[in-house]
């Protein structure tokens, strides 16, 4: 089999791995990957359209190489509707129709949605006019929090402590346009207490496959303080989903998707991440959803996936999706390593090294999946079978190319082992301003420890 990933991220470098390791498949392509894709064996980086809306290109390539399956990673090409356009041209493609991607694409579609469906969430209201949005913070007070309606890769969310820095999130949303016209429209919600994690799945149209349970940090810093980000790091699973909260999880929101998505003649069918607020009663709030695996929860999940993707894949799109993956039990996190100025900017350009030897047999039980990393003056290798051998000149040919740059991924015993052999690579990696947390998953590490 041949398939196409489409992304660049850590989370398309986890799904193109996963491809690779099955033994029916001959080629991965990589639209566009990153230098940890093009280095990873049956693995090829490809440069298609930039344009997330030009599908041609796509489809042409597709034909021409006989993809027999597209994963899509991001959610900016399904909501612009790529997997419509694959399946219009008989492409087997993984993801949402662009119609059911909304529910990451518009706020306001999703809290409609979920207001339709009675799903568990925040209450809201939606404004394009600062005066009386301001106007509702001031009757609301704070906290409080006030999110741009549009894509903002995951810094589009301001929860605001007071109520003067909801006023000026509210300025720089629709007065001063910080966000683009993904900003034109917020969503200022009530604030949500409880803990966080990540629930998501694979649907076909109707069978839900829940992945493993996760957690992300958002937060730039440690102690969960910060800007918030496209998140900094994650473990799996979440202790906090016990099975009787992974119950309502399915009852109360994600049955009611896949129902409400069929009711209004749009099967969703791709991976859907609901990601929730669970308060001290058990109690699964939605605070989003994504249309879309998440990133970096997709890099511990499949670190401990042990069905092949590709046949869970290939069974989604024929509408047979089992009840069931297998995982290994061990848990798993990541710790993403971000460029400096992240999340506000980032750098480019900036020499890697301290990577670990790669391990094309997968026996080590730590995986750097690379994000923004790129070759020195955007060259390839020419050989890049004799780039894999040598593993020391990897590292040197390979630097930063975006704010979230790797992300370690240990196996362990427990979440703690995991995180000091995750750290314990991931302080030998370096680059000019290189930034993670040291404290990822505390959350599991406390419960546990308490
Ligand atoms: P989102 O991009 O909607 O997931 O929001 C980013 C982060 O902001 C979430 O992971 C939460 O930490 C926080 N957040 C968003 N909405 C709420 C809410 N209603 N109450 C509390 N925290 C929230
Ligand atoms: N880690 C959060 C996300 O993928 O949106």
């Amino acid at each position: 089999m041949n398939i196409l990933v489409i992304g660049s991220g850590g989370r398309e470098h986890a799904l193109a791995w996963q491809c690779a390791k099955d033994n029916n498949v001959q080629r991965v392509y990589i639209a566009p990957g990153n230098a940890g894709t093009a280095l990873e064996p049956k693995c090829q980086n490809i440069v298609l359209a930039d344009d997330t809306k030009d599908h041609s290109t796509i489809i042409e390539f597709c034909k021409n190489k006989a993809i027999d399956m597209v994963i899509v990673g991001p959610e900016a090409p399904l909501v612009a509707g790529i997997v419509d356009a694959c399946r219009d041209a008989g492409i087997p493609a993984w993801g949402p129709s662009a119609y059911c991607a909304k529910l990451e694409g518009s706020k306001t579609f999703a809290k409609e949605f979920m207001a339709q469906h009675n799903i568990p969430t925040a209450a809201y209201q939606g404004f394009t006019d600062a005066k009386s949005a301001k106007a509702y913070v001031s009757e609301q007070g704070a906290p409080i929090v006030i999110k741009a309606d549009g894509l903002a890769a995951g810094k589009g969310v301001i929860v605001a402590e007071t109520v003067t820095d909801a006023h000026n999130a509210i300025d720089d949303m629709l007065a001063d346009n910080k966000f683009g016209d993904a900003g034109s429209r917020v969503v200022i919600e009530q604030f949500l207490q409880g803990e966080e994690a990540s629930f998501i799945c694979m649907i076909d149209g109707k069978n839900i496959l829940p992945m493993a349970t996760s957690q992300d940090h958002k937060r730039a810093f440690e102690g969960d303080t910060g800007p918030n980000t496209g998140g900094m790091g994650a473990y799996s699973p979440a202790p906090v989903v016990t099975s009787a909260v992974h119950d309502k999880v399915i009852t109360q929101i994600i049955q009611p998707v896949v129902d409400g998505m069929n009711a209004a003649g749009h099967p969703y069918t791709g991976f859907l991440y609901a990601g929730l607020m669970i308060d001290e009663s058990g109690n699964p709030f939605v605070i989003e959803f994504n249309c879309r695996f998440g990133d970096p929860e997709t890099q511990p999940i499949l670190m401990r996936l042990q069905s092949s993707m590709v046949d869970l894949v290939s069974q989604g799109l024929a509408g047979e999706l089992p009840k069931q993956a297998k995982w290994n039990e061990r848990p798993a996190l990541g710790i993403v390593i971000a460029s400096k100025g992240y999340p506000e900017t980032s750098s480019k350009g900036d020499a890697i090294s301290g990577l670990p030897e790669l391990d094309p047999d997968n026996k080590s039980t730590v995986k750097v999946f690379h994000a923004g990393t790129a070759f020195a003056n955007g060259k390839q290798p020419d050989n890049l079978d004799a780039a894999r051998a040598t593993d020391n000149d990897n590292d040197k040919e390979i630097v930063t190319d975006g704010g979230r740059v790797l992300c370690v991924t240990a196996l362990a015993d427990t979440i703690l082992d995991a995180q000091q052999e995750a750290l314990a690579v991931t302080g030998a990696i370096s680059f000019e301003g290189a930034q993670y947390r040291r404290d990822i998953g505390h959350h599991a590490i406390t419960r546990k420890l308490s």
